[in-house]
């Protein structure tokens, strides 16, 4: 997957020749990493979008054109009188025009390559656009679910490829006897399900699992710099009948804290999602998962991975060496491949061996 960043987030600018106004930005297609450009020609759509409430109309759209080679991409769109009477403006830029969430099945298409929009905050002639970016999904059959991240190069604070691929396959929850299903829920769910996510980011593993199990307990943790963007995300989301979502501060390197260890009793899933990238990180986090497995018997450890290098596979031995047994394994393969495979998600299940 690709995703379009705004290097410049949009503007109301005087056109220099003209002096109308314009809406400006500048934008990118990058990897979750940042370390690569979409290699691949595509036609996208940038869309000037009116808010009224929570309700949102294309005002102005047109095709911009991404070339394979490039490093970024100006937009102007040209904003008349009457549009910039409205209180609230943003930018939507992605594949597709007059698109209002991105999905697995529409990621997938061969024009879409992969490349999830972008929606920018609101901004108006004299407001200028946080630096924030907000992604939509949506499951095949639920609402359309919003995350924001920010613009910047934060590894906490933007989505990764592992964790929206794991996010948009949790729908099959629903059903009983999906494979995830099987993997991931208990032979006889207890209510409420607890589950604990590590390393959430902006949240939207732990999120779209609140929006999918009714009851569901979910607790997000992650160190302090991810508290305001997830924070700002839990405010906003749904959740399914009965499910509760807080966020906690967890740091690897250290001991769980007393706090969180009381509402950690009878956790019934941990969920992580591309948090083996760093394998200098990987000691610390096994040690976490093993005091969470000590600490609620029988619990189940799904971590989710893109592995994009060999030393990450650090992870599985220490994960061995722990106790651990994987139980299932998982493919997400992701959209946008030329070839299909090019670029996988594997969620790796366990079991603490001595639980089983
Ligand atoms: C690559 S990001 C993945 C974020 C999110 N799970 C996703 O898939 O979008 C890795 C996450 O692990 C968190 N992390 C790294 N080291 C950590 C540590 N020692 N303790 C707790 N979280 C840590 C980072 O802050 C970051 O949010």
């Amino acid at each position: 997957m690709r995703y379009v960043r705004f290097l410049k987030t949009p503007r109301v600018v005087a056109e220099k020749s003209t002096s109308r106004n314009e809406v400006c930005c500048l934008v990118t297609i990058t990897s979750d990493l940042g370390d690569f450009f979409l290699p691949y020609d595509i036609e996208l759509s940038a869309e000037l979008l009116g808010c009224a409430g929570p309700k949102e109309y294309v005002l102005v759209w047109k095709t911009v054109q991404w070339t394979g080679g490039m490093r970024s991409l100006s937009i102007a769109i040209p904003l008349s009188k009457t549009q910039q009477s409205w209180a609230g403006l943003r930018v939507r830029v992605g594949a597709g025009p007059k698109r209002t969430h991105d999905d697995y099945a529409s990621l997938s298409e061969q024009d879409a390559r992969g490349v999830v929009s972008a929606w920018s905050a609101t901004f108006a002639p004299n407001v200028e656009a946080q630096k924030l970016v907000e992604r939509r999904f949506k499951p095949p059959q639920g609402p359309i679910s919003g995350i924001w991240e920010e613009t910047g190069e934060s590894i906490a604070r933007h989505l990764w490829d592992a964790g929206i691929a794991l996010s948009c396959h949790l729908v099959e929850l629903t059903n009983k006897n999906t494979e995830l299903s099987k993997a991931l829920l208990p032979p006889v769910v207890s209510s409420p399900l607890r589950v604990l996510e590590l390393g959430t980011g902006c949240g939207m593993v732990g999120i779209t699992l609140a929006q999918t199990i009714a009851d569901a307990r979910v607790t997000l943790t992650d160190l302090p710099e991810a508290r305001e963007i997830v924070q700002r995300n839990i405010d906003t989301a749904s959740r399914a009948k009965g499910a509760s979502l807080v966020f906690q501060e967890l740091d690897w390197d250290t001991e769980i804290p007393l706090q969180l260890q009381k509402s950690l009793k009878h956790l019934a899933l941990v969920v992580a999602a591309d948090c083996t990238y760093n394998p200098d990180s990987s000691p610390a986090l096994v040690n976490t998962l093993s005091r969470l497995a000590k600490m609620s018997s029988g619990v189940i450890i799904a971590v989710a991975m893109k592995m994009r290098h060999s030393s990450e596979e650090i992870f599985f031995d220490l994960m061995a060496a722990a106790g651990f047994q994987e139980t299932s394994k998982i493919m997400f393969p992701l959209p946008g491949d030329e070839e299909i495979g090019e670029e996988i998600v594997y969620l790796h299940v366990y079991k603490y061996a001595t639980c089983s």
